[in-house]
């Protein structure tokens, strides 16, 4: 099938690459000039495990290409995907719709023949109404339907969660257009995943319900090890134990730092939004987002308490920064709390993250980024173990510290607390 993607950030350049990969001809297009220019020269401008081998793939044998020619990549393609961002608003909660009204409004033009036409990015209910009528204002008769099929990959996972999806879930009464995206997806809907469909609104509203649910779980979790660490429970025996009832599920149980990305703070609140606008109250997932925003002060009081509030000098060292491991994404990260807080009390900050250095600590003086574990480590007074990524997962701490009364804070839960307790480390960890 010739399939058009707008927009060639995370969602779209994953989709755009993925179903070139499954045999179609996809144009993946942005009006960022640079962007498609570093795409089409082989340079990715995210960072996703397995997408560059794919994409370069692809790319050779032609059935991905890269423009900014919004007209001609609509004119050849019979299925549009909306993959534009929808962030949070400067001024509250809902999502910033500007980019996706303003896709709409360019490819109305262009609609010659039949089209089907998919929002990917993450849109608050009754969005494809909107669009509907927006591209309707031009068309001489109804050629095309708007249809809701949201993403549900993560960051880090995302290749695998697009080949390898729980469901896909299409949002559409229309039966034409259900088959059409049926076959599209027929090679995963083959390998065992569930093609649900229901009302455009349904769909939308998925979206946003699994993104709130899931955050809300971690929320919940992480109460109770706040609670674990007063009478001496290990949380990670309670999320077990828990998990293996089946009606609850095992994921999304790892209590942790604050919840960060893109995805859960934001969709958290603009379902909040959402609540307001249509007059329900969503108290449940308020308390979730206040807990998680609650959470990061309260991580600050925890590292007080370990460092007997003495930081003048001290060196705290992080390992990894990012929101999770696999990215380097630093919205909403912990970290990005964390680490100003503790140089305003006077601390040296130091840092190691397999994706690299970050820009967004620049400004900061006594912030420092070290490119390998030992490094970094050598003569702290704290290491917080911040993102799980897997070379945190075994290190031989007293040999690389080298500094007598160093202290651990994991906050991932990486570490067990006797293998701690024997090699003599002063160990902390989140709920136990
Ligand atoms: C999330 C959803 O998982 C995807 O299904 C969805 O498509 C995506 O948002 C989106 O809306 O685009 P993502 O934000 O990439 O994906 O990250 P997750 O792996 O879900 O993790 C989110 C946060 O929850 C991270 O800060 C992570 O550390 C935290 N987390 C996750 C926990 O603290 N504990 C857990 O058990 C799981």
């Amino acid at each position: 099938m010739k399939i058009c993607v707008i927009g060639s950030g995370y969602v779209g350049l994953v989709t755009g690459v993925c179903f070139a990969d499954l045999g179609n001809k996809v144009y993946c297009v942005d009006n960022d000039i640079k962007k498609i220019k570093n795409l089409n020269s082989g340079y990715i401008p995210i960072f996703e495990p397995g997408l560059d081998e794919l994409l370069k793939r692809n790319f050779i044998s032609k059935r991905i290409l890269f423009t900014t020619n919004l007209k001609k990549a609509v004119l050849s393609s019979d299925i549009l995907f909306i993959c534009v961002g929808t962030p949070i608003t400067k001024k509250g909660d809902a999502a910033n719709l500007n980019y996706v009204f303003q896709v709409a409004r360019s490819i109305r033009k262009f609609i010659n023949k039949f089209k089907v036409i998919v929002t990917k990015s993450t849109v608050p209910v009754t969005t494809g109404d909107r669009i509907e009528k927006i591209i309707n204002l031009k068309a001489k008769k109804k050629n095309f339907e708007v249809v809701s099929n949201p993403e549900f990959l993560r960051e880090g996972e995302a290749i695998r969660d697009f080949r390898y999806p729980d469901r896909i879930v299409v949002g559409t009464n229309n039966k034409k257009v259900i088959k059409i995206l049926e076959n599209l997806y027929a090679p995963i809907i083959n390998k065992g995943a569930k093609y649900f469909t229901t009302s455009r609104r349904g769909a939308e509203l998925i979206k946003y319900a699994s993104n709130a649910f899931l955050a809300t779980k971690i929320s919940y979790i992480n109460e109770l090890a706040n609670l674990c660490e007063k009478i001496k429970v290990d949380i990670t025996d309670v999320s077990v134990g828990m998990g293996l009832d089946k009606r609850i599920g095992s994921r999304f149980l790892r209590a942790g730092p604050a919840f960060g990305g893109s995805c859960f703070p934001k969709d958290s609140r603009a379902l909040l939004d959402t609540g307001k606008k249509f007059k329900t109250e969503f108290s449940i997932v308020k308390s979730a987002v206040e807990s998680n925003e609650k959470r990061r002060v309260l991580l600050t009081k925890r590292i007080q308490e370990i460092m007997s509030k003495k930081f003048k000098n001290k060196i705290i060292t992080f390992l990894g920064v990012t929101f999770k491991p696999n990215t380097d994404d630093m919205r909403e990260s912990t970290s990005l709390t964390l680490i100003p807080y503790f140089l305003k009390k006077g601390a040296i900050i130091r840092y190691y993250d397999p994706s690299g250095k970050k820009d967004i600590f620049n400004k900061y003086k006594k912030v420092f980024y070290y490119s390998n574990i030992s490094d970094v480590c050598l003569k702290s007074d704290l290491i917080v173990i911040h993102t799980e990524w897997n070379e945190f997962k075994s290190i031989e701490f007293r040999k690389i510290v080298k500094k007598k009364n160093f202290k651990i804070f994991d906050m991932r839960g990486l570490y067990s607390q006797n293998l701690m307790k024997k090699e003599k480390i002063n160990y902390y960890c989140i709920g136990k």
